[in-house]
């Protein structure tokens, strides 16, 4: 069996690093099976400095599910989910089967890219008596004029992120992280997502999202200076605590889009609203996708060409105090509402070192009204602290925990 190694920037391709040489099987996977595809065979590492599912490109499928501890429920059992957690985390993201009594769901097929990262929300540090270990980071969001949240659906001491190419292959990792939690939480809120899947284009490009935009092509890449600083948490750092060291905090909100009053606009409206060609991502100002916008250029008319409440305006870091943010979505399609609308949007994630510094300031502008806000509506929300990846031998979390 032919397996990859995957490590890839968000909205990029996946980078091989090289070959794994079939180490490890599917348990269940027949020894005379032929081999796998070169996605099925994707390979993310589960241990590493930081956790997987941050910096890996989108996967085709994902799942978010939130747990709260149960009552009764302390350190030390939270400890042993985690433990628990873990193992299963790192034996489903190398192709093998589960723990124990595994439900043949990804029988005969390999990892697809598979990442699963779990991380801590406000509550779990009362629940746990940790709460001086709490991060300030972790203070609830402040409310949003705009705001449609339903509290079911947001917040949770536990929350676990999970991503694979194959949707299968995703559910199978599903079922396992909710069958061990067994007597120690219970599902809070759960939802699902999609991207497009590997290959589906001629060459790899910056995804669309549900409004047909593309979306994702100003993030902030590995390869800048301050990429770091800006995402993860540093290994000494005044704000934190030491156990956040190489984390990261997720904020996660479930927007639904407007989309029959979207879909009503014309292409240049909708061009308009975001400051950005719908075609191919390039700013109204001209060029191709990653040519610099020209914040300034006027038209005939006098006019700005990037309109003063486009979205891609607004949300410049060099309008924001510098705030950046790792944006990492699953589009979402729940079926048609009650009222006749589609339940659909964007599972939007976003990876920062500092929310207060990032989401917090760029949403403060958006709740006051971008040319976008009209067709959106946040329904959900969450805030977590993602620790750094566990090392080998080791669990995620087991700094805080032990
Ligand atoms: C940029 C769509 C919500 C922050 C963009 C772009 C699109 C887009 C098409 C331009 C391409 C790009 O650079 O990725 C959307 C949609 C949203 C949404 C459809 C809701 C459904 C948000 C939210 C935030 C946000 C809630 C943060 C509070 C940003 C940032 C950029 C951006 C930081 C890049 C700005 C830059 O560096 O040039 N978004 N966005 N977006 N968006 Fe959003």
């Amino acid at each position: 069996m032919t397996r990859r190694r995957l490590l890839g920037t968000a909205g990029a391709s996946g980078l091989v690093l090289g070959a794994a040489g079939g180490a490890v099987g599917y348990a269940a996977r027949p020894a005379e099976a032929t081999p796998l595809t070169s996605l099925g065979a994707g390979e993310v590492m589960f241990h590493g400095k930081h956790q997987p599912g941050i910096l890996q490109r989108l996967q085709a499928r994902g799942h978010l599910v939130a747990f709260d501890l149960k009552p009764g429920v302390g350190r030390r059992e939270a400890a042993a989910l985690l433990r628990r957690w873990s193992e299963t985390a790192r034996r489903l993201m190398a192709g093998e089967g589960a723990r124990q009594d595994d439900t043949a769901v990804a029988r005969d097929a390999g990892p697809s890219s598979l990442t699963i990262t779990f991380g801590f929300g406000h509550g779990f540090f009362a629940r746990t008596g940790l709460e001086k270990q709490r991060p300030v980071s972790l203070d609830p969001l402040p409310d949003f004029s705009s705001d449609r949240l339903d509290k079911a659906r947001s917040d949770g001491d536990l929350w676990v992120q999970i991503g694979a190419d194959d949707a299968l292959v995703a559910f199978h990792a599903l079922r396992a992280i909710q069958r061990d939690a067994g007597l120690a939480a219970s599902v809070r809120w759960q939802m699902n997502g999609f991207n497009r899947s590997p290959g589906a284009t001629a060459s790899p490009m910056t995804a669309r999202n549900l409004m047909g935009q593309m979306d994702g092509t100003r993030n902030p890449k590995p390869s800048e200076a301050d990429f770091n600083e800006r995402i993860f948490v540093p290994d000494s750092g005044a704000k934190d605590p030491a156990w956040m060291a190489n984390g990261s905090y997720a904020v996660v909100r479930r927007i639904r889009m407007l989309l029959d009053d979207w879909e009503r606009l014309g292409l240049k409206e909708q061009e308009d609203v975001v400051g950005r060609r719908k075609s191919d991502g390039a700013p109204l100002s001209g060029g191709s996708e990653k040519t610099a916008m020209d914040l300034d250029k006027t038209d005939a008319a006098g006019n700005l060409v990037v309109p003063i409440n486009a979205h891609a305006r607004i949300t410049r870091p060099d309008q924001n105090g510098g705030a950046a943010m790792l944006r990492r979505p699953f589009s979402f399609h729940d079926g048609i509402d009650g009222d006749g609308v589609p339940d659909a949007g964007l599972l939007f994630i976003c990876w920062q070192a500092d929310p207060l510094r990032a989401f917090v300031p760029v949403q403060r502008k958006l709740d006051r009204g971008d040319a976008l806000s009209e067709y959106v509506r946040h329904e959900a929300s969450g805030l977590f602290a993602v620790p750094g990846g566990a090392a080998r031998g080791e669990y995620v979390g087991q700094a805080l925990l032990e």
